[in-house]
């Protein structure tokens, strides 16, 4: 708190008052200082336990504007008197006369019988007259009081006194009174400590009403809190991040490579984003930005167990042959292949290659899975990533949101391993006790939807999708006959809202997104329902 020139010169008269008599009302020695000065410099002097002062409220009677004017100038019936004394005679119709407090002046002075009518004129009566409302509002002006309480109600009536609330303080010398404030120290140092001055240094209280200055700063998504939790866990789990910044794909990675038949419904445009310009990419081919972030990627991560690479063959990478990869799916579609029997429709290459909004982030995944061709090996992803699909916005849904997903590849891998892997990852979640349900996707056989039970909801609520990927997409790729990979995804929007309490989609993602709620939801939940 900084006080300053006046505040300082108001808490030092104080000192000196309550040193030179024992008990002051500030009213009487400070009759000119602003009560609000007053009080801040008793406050500070009696923290400091120099004074010890007491508050006290009052009723004040005093003037108002109309009582000062009578104060100064005399009633209204004095000054009608006084002109008709000084004139001789006033006609009734002289300006003097048109006031409205010279009409209650004139009633008055008749009443009090110092003038009276003659004709259409005033003459006084009286040679001398005393102005006694005068000297009673006069008395009040320096009193503060009413001398004759019989008459107050009259006064206040006319409205020429009133009372007022005062509020006024006494104040005395303290246990620590002094002429000047001493110096206060706020902090206690080794050296104080160490030669003892601690004893008797004079040290500033704590102000424990004090409130912290609200710091404008960034604050943390929710989206991002939950994807951050789900990061780390997939990190303690040896996964490595799949670069995700592809959100325009080509139809080959999105759709075709996992065999989403080229007239499937989720392909329309109703489904799905178009891009219109360019509409098309060329033939499928290595993404150099994503093949450098993954060979970095890999090359610091765990998940390389050489042991584990039964592939010997693949010490030396192989090249990736696009060309044979390209009509290896056209194949699996058109006539089927690897095992497959294909879906036995007429394969448009055009189709392959139309630009897309990434509809999942299995177009992610197959991607990065095709690479393990060059050096067959286990690997563990995941991403956390934007995702888009054309769909009619409502509470649950939007146009843009975030998926998370994970691939596995490894030798022999079993259906029981991927449910004792989901049981592992969602329990690092808090979510046990999971289900499993037969579903479909395209590019996985079996299938299951994950279920676990919400002890909030009291039901057991869908968290995610998994499920085999095909040995036709694999051996597609060029990957050997042993190697299996798992994969599953779930939406960071679901779990996010759950945690949150969000009941609306909208409220997380978007422009009605209110920047209060981001701001002021907590840095870490402790919850782990
Ligand atoms: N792509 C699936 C979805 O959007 C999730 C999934 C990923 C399922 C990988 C199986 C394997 O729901």
């Amino acid at each position: 708190v900084t006080t300053n020139g006046g505040d300082q010169d108001l808490t030092l008269q104080i000192l000196h008052a309550v040193g030179q008599q024992p008990d002051i009302q500030t009213s009487d020695t400070f009759p000119n200082a602003p009560s609000t000065d007053i009080k801040a410099a008793l406050d500070r002097l009696s923290s400091r336990s120099m004074i010890e002062y007491e508050q006290h409220t009052a009723e004040e009677i005093a003037l108002t504007a109309e009582g000062r004017q009578i104060a100064d100038e005399g009633s209204h019936e004095f000054k009608v008197w006084d002109a008709v004394r000084q004139q001789g005679r006033l006609s009734l119709k002289d300006p003097a006369l048109a006031s409205k407090s010279a009409k209650i002046g004139q009633g008055k002075a008749f009443a009090l019988k110092w003038v009276k009518k003659d004709g259409e004129n005033l003459v006084p009566i009286a040679d001398a007259a005393e102005d006694s409302t005068r000297q009673v509002l006069i008395h009040v002006q320096q009193h503060k009081m009413f001398p004759d309480p019989k008459q107050l109600k009259d006064f206040q009536k006319r409205q020429l006194v009133a009372t007022q609330k005062v509020i006024t303080y006494s104040a005395r010398k303290g246990p620590r009174w002094a002429l000047e404030i001493p110096v206060e120290v706020t902090d206690l140092t080794a050296e104080m400590l160490a030669d003892g001055s601690w004893k008797t240094a004079n040290f500033k209280p704590y102000n424990f009403q004090a409130l912290g200055e609200p710091q404008m700063a960034g604050s943390l998504h929710p989206l991002g809190k939950v994807r951050e939790e789900f990061r780390k866990i997939l990190f303690n789990m040896g996964f490595t991040e799949m670069p995700t910044g592809r959100f325009v794909d080509t139809g080959f990675w999105n759709f075709d490579a996992l065999f989403v038949p080229q007239q499937h419904p989720a392909r329309d445009l109703q489904d799905t984003f178009y891009v219109s310009d360019p509409p098309s990419a060329g033939p499928p081919g290595p993404d150099p930005v994503a093949d450098a972030a993954l060979t970095e990627m890999e090359a610091s991560s765990f998940t390389v167990d050489p042991s584990k690479n039964t592939n010997n063959a693949a010490s030396t990478p192989q090249p990736l042959n696009y060309e044979q990869y390209s009509a290896n799916i056209k194949q699996v579609h058109q006539d089927g292949a690897f095992g497959s029997i294909g879906y036995r429709y007429p394969y448009a290459d055009a189709e392959t290659r139309r630009l897309v909004l990434r509809t999942h982030t299995t177009a992610v995944s197959a991607y990065c899975l095709h690479r393990l061709a060059a050096n067959p090996r286990p690997c563990k992803y995941f991403s956390i990533d934007r995702v888009f699909r054309n769909e009619s916005v409502d509470a649950t849904h939007l146009a843009e949101f975030h998926q998370v997903e994970g691939v596995l590849a490894d030798y022999d891998l079993t259906l029981g391993g991927l449910q004792a892997f989901m049981a592992k990852f969602f329990g690092a979640m808090g979510l046990t006790d999971l289900k499993f349900k037969p579903a479909y996707n395209p590019y996985t056989e079996p299938s299951m939807e994950i279920f676990a039970y919400h002890h909030g909801l009291k039901k057991l609520v869908e968290i995610g999708n998994s499920g085999m990927f095909r040995p036709e997409m694999l051996l597609a790729m060029g990957l050997p006959e042993g190697l299996r990979c798992y994969g599953f995804g779930l939406s960071l929007e679901r779990p996010t809202m759950i945690k949150y309490g969000i009941k609306n989609i909208r409220e997380l993602l978007g422009h009605k997104v209110d920047l209060g709620f981001i701001e002021s939801n907590a840095a870490v939940r402790l919850d782990r329902e």
